[in-house]
């Protein structure tokens, strides 16, 4: 059966103090609008609408730069979430299937949870996820009555009674699209808060013979953003569930609380990741491979066996292949390096492709860039490029090539050769000592002044 999923996100996220609007707010480098449509995607949406109001262009374009054949539908005043999710009923004249609402600023819904709504859905009509919460405050309340759900009481509208319940709303309901647009269609605002819940869809979905059951799940799931402080503290739940699974699936952390990770970095089985280690987005380390400490890598893939730091940073476009070793104060950008490639000391190369084997001794610059455009290094297999070697790129150094300790290479050096481009030394014998002579008598002159 086709799924469709309801993102709501219109809110303006006032408490954020921000110009952002608060499902753009990045959790590990991405919107928490991407969290929740990430989530969605274990369902294999055949539709994804987006109910956007506030600052709308932007949140229409950081969905569309996730999943371009996501549909926007634009809310333009936040009258309630019943409304909000009216907003979709034109994108879904032509659908059948189930909907699944989503919040755009829930990021922490785990995927095993939306596939046991979905899967609940073969007992109920509506289902509702529901959690328990150790301080209930302002959520919405689940009125229940065996595994049968009656109503949703809002905070405001609920009696002391039903205040004292601790079961809980985390708002996302899944339900027949077209069942759903007639409800909440019908849905008015006569409340304390003069809004269109989406909460009342239950009350009146048993009015018509239709059932309603709960999926629970942890509390932490459910967890929502409101203000900066709550961020930062998704950012750090995040970056603790992270650590944890990828130590579950095998890969070592030596100390887990300093190593940073991105909403989409993969890490191998026996990966060995030492401490003090950020990840960018897009980073993949294959198995076996290791990331010495303080190391900071992004937009990169490092085969397996490769040693990467201490101390090195790399780039969007870094491709290391197998047992490669990139070493202290090294930057990649947009380079390839090869198998068994030793870059081990104090080197800059980017826009580069480097042969098997080839070693680059300390200090060597890609120079890369003219002020305008942006120029290529290529070197072959088993190439020997001396300590501190500038290759001015566009340069090619040919197989088993060799370049003299700080040389300025500017043309091509083929297969086999040497290319050295520095000046001459000059010796001139014993003029240390007698230069050393004239200093020091000329310090002495000075002290007795
Ligand atoms: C809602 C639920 C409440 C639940 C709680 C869980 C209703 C009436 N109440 O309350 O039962 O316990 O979430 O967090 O549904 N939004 C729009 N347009 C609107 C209003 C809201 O897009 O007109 C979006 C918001 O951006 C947000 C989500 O819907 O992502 C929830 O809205 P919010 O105002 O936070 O609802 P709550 O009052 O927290
Ligand atoms: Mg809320």
């Amino acid at each position: 059966m086709s799924i469709a999923l309801i993102i709501l996100a219109a809110g303006k996220g006032t408490r954020m103090e921000s110009d952002l609007p608060k499902v753009l707010h990045r959790i590990a480098h991405a919107p928490m609008l991407w969290h929740a449509m990430r989530a969605g995607q274990v369902l294999e949406p055949g539709r994804t609408i987006v109910v956007a109001g506030h600052e709308a262009d932007m949140v229409a374009a950081s969905a569309q730069a996730y999943d371009p054949e996501a549909q926007i539908v634009l809310q333009s005043e936040q009258n309630g979430t019943a409304h909000a999710v009216a907003q979709a009923a034109p994108a879904l004249a032509s659908f059948s299937g189930d909907a699944i609402v989503l919040y755009g600023d829930t990021p922490f819904i785990r995927q095993e949870t939306l596939e046991e709504m979905a899967r609940a859905r073969a007992h109920h009509d509506i289902v509702v996820l529901g959690f328990e919460a150790a301080d209930p405050a302002r959520y919405g309340r689940l009125v229940t009555e065996g595994d049968a759900l009656l109503r949703i009481v809002e905070y405001k509208d609920a009696s002391e009674d039903e205040r004292a319940i601790t079961l809980c709303n985390s708002g996302l309901m899944a339900a027949d699209a077209t069942v759903l647009m007639d409800l909440v269609a019908q849905v008015g605002n006569d409340n304390a808060a003069g809004e269109y819940y989406l909460t009342d869809i239950i009350a009146l979905a048993r009015a018509r013979g239709l059932s309603a059951g709960v999926v629970h799940c942890a509390e932490a799931e459910t967890m929502g953003v409101n203000s900066r402080s709550e961020l930062a503290r998704a950012e750090v739940s995040f970056q603790q569930t992270t650590r944890a699974r990828l130590i579950d699936d095998g890969v070592s952390l030596q100390a887990p609380d300093t190593v940073w990770l991105a909403w989409d970095t993969v890490i191998g089985r026996d990966a060995e990741i030492e401490p003090n280690v950020v990840f960018g987005p897009g980073v993949t380390i294959e198995s076996d491979a290791r990331i010495r400490a303080f190391s900071h890598l992004e937009g990169c893939h490092v085969s397996r066996g490769a040693i990467v730091g201490p101390f090195a940073r790399l780039r969007p476009g870094a491709e290391l292949a197998e047992d490669s070793h990139v070493g202290n104060f090294v930057e990649i950008k947009n380079a390839y390096l090869g198998e068994g490639v030793k870059a081990n000391h104090l080197t800059y190369i980017g826009d580069a492709d480097i042969g098997d084997r080839s070693n680059i001794g300390a200090g060597t610059v890609t120079c890369n860039y003219d002020g305008v455009f942006k120029h290529r290094t290529i070197i072959g297999k088993d190439a020997f490029i001396g300590s501190d070697t500038m290759l001015v790129a566009p340069v090619t150094i040919g197989d088993g090539a060799m370049t003299g300790s700080g040389s300025v290479i500017t043309s091509d050096v083929p297969a086999g050769a040497l290319g050295i481009g520095r000046a001459r030394q000059e010796t001139k014998a014993g003029f240390a000592t007698r230069l050393r002579d004239i200093l020091r008598a000329k310090k002495k002159e000075q002290n007795k002044g």
